[in-house]
């Protein structure tokens, strides 16, 4: 090649490289692109085919060069320059005013401000530049030595792999950053749906899913991983003077710094901007576990100096966690009140989020094959919104060998009956209707707040009623009295007064919370409050045929099938009538007709009508002491057409 030429390819390289270099970090760091995509993969294919061509002019910082060769053998150990220290935790503000104070008593002072940031949860890197270019990158390891993760790294493409010269001062020869790599929410479930699909193991975390990424021996494969990182700090002294001035110069430079992070001049102000974040850190795209707490002045990071371990001139402050690790030494079956069967880890006793957690649910077989959970196995669960803990994942690196896969039996746990799984469905249930646990389950439904709402009528007594044969449904509370509870184990007068009081309360419980008390499934407040809304009374809605409610729009046609094969229960009708005697309210209060202008009139609506939906007609129809037929015949009084 001649001189000339090599000199124009060498411009315009040069050209391609600074260009894409701004769109990369307009991209990944700014996340504010100022090109369509077709835009930069032109320029992206024109630097791959000159490079391609003239591979002598070829360099490692080309924006190209984000994959390398062949995977490594191994990863070789880096010593770190300056070693990396961990934080000192801690977990309350208590705990905060305390590192203030001892801030306060090594400094002599109160003449210091604080940088308050985010902590993400990830893997701590360090990033070497020389002259500008990246040359190095590694894990923490044991914080003096750690893996060299260089290729990994690479492909990050919020990574620099070529420093940009800050406005206000010269690029250092040498510098060193430190931050946390990780994979956002969004990047982790998209992964694990992958591994899924592939039948591969699922990673428990984003922050496992990050760390086995920057482990991988194949860069190819690690740049698939949706990787990304924020840096947090430099390690070269004399970029600032402070730490505040020091990130906004790395961003400068093009890291990926955190915007989330703020210079405040006392420990209330910290504490304040921590609790700030406690719940809308969930809003975020990534995780973090807590706030780093950071002295601003490097003169006064000399001064505090660190332990062998962490540093003084900074702390974190943790969340509450959500998860934790413990064993699942066995998976017990609950059978429900519609006698679906679910299957509870019972855990060895753990602390999560200020409460022992000795148990937590599995939701149903599909999940533990899934997640391949099985009886032995070391599990990390997590609270989430939820009251009750969920097994998130196996760590099966712990595996002995010894762990066994659970099943579901054939026959149920509680009284032996058969266990079906209905197509379609994700649990398998009891078919025998008078399981004991379903009895039990049904009755404790009908008692409760959104329903007939009994107090004093828990799972332990009703437990003993039925096992007692006191009673065999929940419409047979009614007939319990005084003296049958007042005989049972650890009850006494007082309580057992107080259980027929409140079964006498509960008989001026609204329709609807009736409605609801039966258990009808899928039938949940709304759709009770709804049907009793529309219907009335229990005559009109056992009518119902199930065309005719799934003409109701918050009616679906599972609901609808439900509920017509419930009322066509010859059981139900039983039960019925036995809360009739009893004098609960079987009908809404607004169906007593005071207006009776439509008394004995049978009324056929027909198409759609203007103002009302045909059921909520029908209903007003039925308020107001009339009948309501889905056809015409010779009883029919009055035709609505739409
Ligand atoms: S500063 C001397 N700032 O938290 C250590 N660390 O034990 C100085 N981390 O694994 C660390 N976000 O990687 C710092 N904004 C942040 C951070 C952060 C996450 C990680 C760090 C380390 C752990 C501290």
């Amino acid at each position: 090649m001649g001189n000339v030429t090599e000199n124009i390819v060498m411009e315009r390289l040069n050209e391609l490289r600074t260009q894409i270099r701004h769109h990369d970090y307009c991209y990944y760091v700014r996340t504010m692109p100022e090109i369509s995509d077709a835009g930069y993969d032109r320029l992206i294919r024109e630097l791959e085919a000159l490079e391609a061509r003239y591979p002598e002019l070829a360099t490692p910082d080309s924006p190209t060069q984000r994959v390398s060769g062949e995977p490594l053998e191994g990863f070789t150990q880096v010593t770190h320059a300056v070693p990396m220290l961990s934080l000192a935790n801690t977990y309350s503000k208590a705990e905060l005013k305390e590192f203030d104070d001892r801030v306060y008593k090594l400094l002599g002072h109160r003449n210091y401000e604080y940088v308050v940031e985010l902590k993400i949860d990830g893997v701590a890197v360090a990033l070497v530049y020389e002259e500008g270019l990246f040359v190095r990158g590694s894990t923490r390891g044991d914080g003096v030595r750690g893996d060299d993760i260089t290729a990994n790294l690479r492909t990050i493409h919020s990574i620099p792999l070529r420093l940009r010269k800050p406005k206000s001062i010269a690029l250092p020869p040498l510098l060193e950053v430190r931050g946390e790599a990780y994979l956002s929410r969004a990047g982790f479930e998209r992964l694990n749906q992958e591994r899924e699909d592939e039948g591969q193991p699922l990673f428990a975390n984003p922050r496992n899913a990050a760390a086995g990424s920057l482990k991988l021996l194949n860069s190819k494969l690690a740049a698939q991983r949706p990787l990304n990182i924020f840096v947090y700090g430099a390690v070269t002294a004399g970029l600032a003077d402070t730490h505040f001035r020091s990130l906004d110069l790395l961003e400068e430079m093009g890291f990926r710094v955190n915007p989330h992070r703020k210079l405040l001049p006392n420990v209330a102000k910290v504490v304040e901007y921590c609790d700030s974040w406690e719940d809308s850190r969930e809003q975020l795209e990534y995780e973090t576990d807590g706030m780093v707490i950071k002295i601003n002045l490097y003169s006064q990071h000399e001064q505090l100096g660190a332990t062998a371990k962490s540093p003084r001139w900074a702390i974190s402050y943790k969340f509450p966690a959500r998860q934790a690790t413990t064993k699942l030494q066995d998976i017990k079956l609950q059978v429900g009140r519609t006698g679906a069967i679910t299957p509870v880890a019972i855990l060895e006793p753990v602390e999560l989020s200020g409460s022992t957690i000795s148990k937590a649910t599995l939701h149903n077989e599909d999940e533990i094959s899934r997640k391949d959970i099985r009886i032995g196995d070391r599990v990390i669960i997590e609270k989430g919104g939820e009251i009750i803990p969920k097994v998130v994942a196996v760590i099966t690196s712990l595996r002995t060998g010894g762990e066994k896969v659970f099943q579901i039996p054939d026959s149920c746990p509680v009284c032996g009956g058969k266990v079906e799984r209905p197509p379609e469905e994700v649990a398998s249930r009891c078919t025998n209707p008078l399981c004991p646990a379903q009895v039990v389950g049904s009755i404790l439904h009908f008692s409760s707040k959104n329903a007939m709402d009994i107090e004093g009528l828990g799972p332990a007594l009703v437990e003993q009623l039925v096992g007692n044969r006191l009673i065999a449904d929940y419409a047979d509370l009614y007939s319990l009295r005084q003296e049958d509870l007042a005989a049972l184990e650890r009850m006494g007068g007082k309580s057992a007064r107080n259980v027929i009081e409140a079964l006498e309360r509960s008989k001026s419980r609204p329709f609807s919370a009736l409605l609801f008390g039966l258990g009808i499934r899928h039938v949940g407040v709304v759709a009770a409050e709804k049907l009793a809304d529309l219907f009335g009374a229990i005559e009109a809605l056992a009518d119902a045929s199930v065309i005719k409610l799934q003409e109701i729009s918050e009616v679906g046609p599972v609901m609808a099938k439900s509920t017509s094969g419930f009322f066509r229960d010859p059981q139900t009708f039983r039960i019925i009538e036995k809360l009739r005697q009893a004098g609960v309210k079987l009908a809404a209060d607004t169906s007593i007709p005071v207006d009776t202008r439509f008394q004995d009139k049978t009324f056929v609506f027909t198409g759609e009508l203007t103002d009302f939906t045909r059921s909520q007609a029908e209903g007003l129809v039925k308020q107001w002491g009339g009948k309501t037929s889905s056809s015409v015949s010779r009883k029919t009084d009055f035709v609505v057409t739409g």
